[in-house]
């Protein structure tokens, strides 16, 4: 599947990489990040619009610099590069670069060149550019045909163009937010440069795709792990589509989720979207599995070993299936193309379902794989998923059984599940519930004294955890109001039998984690 129009980010490891991706797809602009050595003549069959090249840690100093194919700026296409880009650019035809003693980094106001190139900064209506910077080395000497758009007094380089070859660069970074016009330079290069239409949309998306799902799949079967989750749902759905009852789905319950939510999965896409939904009840086997681990790594290697093993079950009983479909996302694909390292494409993909036994061969199918998050859910909405699904907050894995610390049994599950209930119908009334992560309760292996009526009680203690995040690997607790907080705890003391005290986590990732074990 491949939009008339689109952008080839080639990829230098910049840590700004998939954000010039996201920028460009704002702009209704489908765009890819693709190997950064991705031969010309490659590039050439796919027939860009435009080509980017990212920034990168590397300095075109180093022996083993990533560079890309020189042909790349021969195909007639319009490039743009954006920092280590740009240098590399300079070097690869010609011109000069000089390692930086220092390393400028920040905010810079740079000068926009009076006879400059029109096309990228030139009809801004600016002298001036409040832009963010981050290089060593520099463009000292530009390659034939170019002139400097841009400088600052430090980098009389600042940014430089080639208008008759539509080759550009720039020494800073248009795509983050510290470089208020950012946006509006990259809008240049995509529409006045490259002549994008800017008419890329989910609706096309699901149309490519689904073409590509029944070209691809045939008269085969498919396989897909349903757990609720939003990639999942979305993948099941968007197949659905396309192959209707060629699609099976198989959904293990392990007991170990959210108060309703197995319920809430057979309800959604057995019963609304008629999928084709296999249900495990498999309760009963994740909880004798359980019994006496106390280990979070142990309980972990417990319940994905189990879910292997009902999934491979499942899988069997339907006989011949060809693809094993996957909610594979963007970010964990684009990994792998970095020249500094990082699994392969391959050996993620296969890592997913590593754990199956080895007789079971699926060809993977992943449909998102080319999408972000935020567009996932988007696609889901225009597939119709329900808001309920697609803004569900990221529930782990092994769900409930990371949060009885301690030994997992039926009877802590269930007070768990009821505390966390009250939790998130209170955490769902917040105006800004939307800026939430994550919230959920806790149960910890604790008892404390407590007094209910005339009685002492010695019952367990119930934590309460919300946090904002914005990928989950750095995180800071949510200043929850008090009067929801007081709440909170009223509700679970009172009505969910087993807990007599609830305390709240105000602990920051790092160094805590967000879920306790
Ligand atoms: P931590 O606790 O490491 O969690 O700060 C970061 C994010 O990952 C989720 N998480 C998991 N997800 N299997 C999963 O699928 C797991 O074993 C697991 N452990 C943590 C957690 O909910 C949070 O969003």
């Amino acid at each position: 599947m491949k939009p008339h129009d689109w952008i080839a980010i080639l990829d230098y490891g910049s840590q700004y990489s998939q954000l010039i991706a996201r920028r460009i797809r704002e702009q209704k602009v489908y765009c890819e990040l693709i190997r950064f050595d991705t031969p010309a003549a490659t590039l050439a069959a796919r027939q860009p619009a435009g080509i980017i090249l990212s920034g990168g840690p590397s300095s075109v100093f180093e022996t083993n610099a990533p560079l890309g194919d020189p042909g790349l700026y021969d195909l007639g296409v319009p490039v743009l590069g954006i920092c280590y880009g740009m240098q590399m650019t300079a070097k690869l035809l010609g011109g000069k670069v000089t390692p930086g003693h220092s390393r400028e980094y920040g905010k810079a106001q740079i000068r926009v060149a009076a006879n400059g190139d029109a096309s990228l900064l030139g009809d801004l209506d600016a002298t001036e550019l409040s832009v963010w910077m981050s290089h060593g080395d520099q463009v000292v000497n530009m390659p034939e045909g170019f002139h400097a758009i841009a400088s600052t007094p430090s980098c009389p380089v600042a940014a430089m163009a080639n208008p008759a070859r539509r080759i550009f660069g720039l020494q800073f970074h248009p795509e983050v937010v510290h470089t208020p016009r950012g946006t509006d330079i990259l809008r240049k290069f995509l529409f006045a440069i490259c002549g994008c239409t800017g008419d890329w949309q989910m609706s096309q998306f699901i149309r490519d795709s689904i073409a590509d799902i029944r070209q691809r799949v045939g008269d085969d079967h498919v396989v897909c792990g349903l757990s609720g989750g939003v990639d999942s749902s979305v993948v099941a759905v968007l197949i659905h589509r396309a192959i209707g009852k060629q699609l099976h789905c198989i959904f293990v319950d392990n007991g170990l989720l959210r108060h309703g939510e197995a319920e809430q999965v057979e309800q959604t896409f057995g019963k609304a979207f008629g999928l084709d939904l296999h249900v495990a009840r498999a309760q009963d086997q994740f909880l004798k599995r359980l019994k006496g681990v106390v280990d979070p790594e142990m309980k972990r290697k417990a319940i994905g070993a189990m879910f292997v093993e009902i999934f491979a079950e499942e899988a069997r009983k339907l006989g011949h299936v060809k693809f094993l479909a996957q909610g594979t996302l963007y970010p964990d694909v684009i990994e792998s193309f970095s020249p500094i390292g990082g699994p392969s494409a391959t050996i993620k993909s296969h890592h997913n379902v590593g754990g199956l036994p080895p007789d079971m061969k699926f060809e993977l199918l992943e449909p998102v794989r080319e999408l972000f998050k935020d567009e996932v859910r988007a696609l889901g909405r225009e597939l119709g998923v329900p808001d309920a699904v697609t803004n569900r907050q990221p529930f782990p894995g092994p769900g409930m059984a990371v949060r009885v610390l301690g030994e997992v049994t039926a009877e802590r599950v269930t007070i768990l599940q009821q505390a966390d209930l009250r939790v998130q119908e209170e955490i769902e009334k917040l105006p800004n519930y939307r800026d939430i992560w994550q919230s959920f309760a806790v149960l910890l292996p604790v008892q404390t004294v407590g007094v209910m009526g005339d009685s002492r009680t010695y019952e367990n203690v119930a934590a309460l955890r919300v946090v904002e995040s914005r990928d989950g690997m750095t995180a800071d607790w949510h200043r929850v109001p008090y009067d929801t907080l007081a709440r909170i705890s009223n509700r679970i003391i009172n009505e969910v039998r087993g807990v007599n005290r609830v305390v709240f986590d105000i602990s920051s990732k790092p160094p805590a984690t967000i879920e306790w074990e």
